[in-house]
């Protein structure tokens, strides 16, 4: 009986350790910020299943831009490129302005040809928070001039999911942005 148990909790000892021995990041030598090939993104944040493992979405605005929703919003997008840390898609790109609230002290970020403050990422490995596999994510590295922050999305209008940014040191928590990571899945060769 005792040995039965004790076999059983080594065992399963042994299982929990696999399964987070599964995700060991490749590498920590910086990845490139241009990724050519396109791509399509991914949120993850397994607090929150109504939004985890979601595309992210393109609705198509005035004057060529294009405001980020997740799907089933807009259209689905899987020709993204990375070009100097910006998500591109020429002519356009993701900058982040307006439509400010204070709520949450959150601002817009979308895709346009203008020059707004460029939304910049870096690429690093990171593990799927839903079966712990090596993927790559864009990681927010800041707005502009100004390092710092996140992303976040956002319930909005007609029940879609907007995304958002949120400062370095934001407080503000009268409306619920949820912190999301983005993943990048590269369309196959
Ligand atoms: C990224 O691509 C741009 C041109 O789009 C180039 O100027 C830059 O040197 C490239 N950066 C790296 C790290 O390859
Ligand atoms: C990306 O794909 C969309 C829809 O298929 C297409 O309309 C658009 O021209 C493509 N853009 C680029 C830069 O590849
Ligand atoms: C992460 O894992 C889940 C469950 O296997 C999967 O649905 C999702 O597509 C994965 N994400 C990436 C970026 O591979
Ligand atoms: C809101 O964000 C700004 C930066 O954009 C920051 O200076 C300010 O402290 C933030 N306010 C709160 C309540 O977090
Ligand atoms: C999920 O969202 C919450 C609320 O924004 C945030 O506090 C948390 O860090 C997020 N989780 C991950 C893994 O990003």
């Amino acid at each position: 009986m005792f040995a039965t148990l004790l076999q059983s909790t080594l065992l399963l000892a042994a299982a929990l350790s696999t399964a987070s021995a599964i995700c060991v990041l490749p590498s920590t030598e910086p990845l490139s910020n241009n990724i050519t090939t396109g791509f399509a993104i991914q949120v993850q944040n397994t607090s929150y299943p109504i939004i985890n493992n979601r595309l992210m979405n393109l609705w198509q605005a005035g004057g060529g831009d294009r405001h980020l929703y997740l799907f089933p919003a807009g259209d689905q997008t899987s020709n993204l490129t990375l070009q100097n840390g910006i998500i591109t898609r020429l002519p356009i790109r993701a900058v982040i302005n307006g439509e400010y609230t204070a709520t949450d002290n959150t601002t817009k970020i979308f895709m346009t040809e203008r020059g707004d403050p460029r939304a910049f990422f870096d690429v690093i490995y990171g593990c799927n928070q839903t079966d712990g596999s090596v993927q790559k994510e864009l990681s927010f590295s800041g707005r502009g001039t100004l390092p710092g922050g996140h992303i976040c999305v956002r319930l909005a209008s007609g029940d879609r999911y907007e995304f958002r940014y949120s400062p370095p040191g934001n407080t503000a928590t009268a409306r619920l942005c949820m912190k999301v990571t983005l993943a990048i899945m590269e369309s196959e060769p």
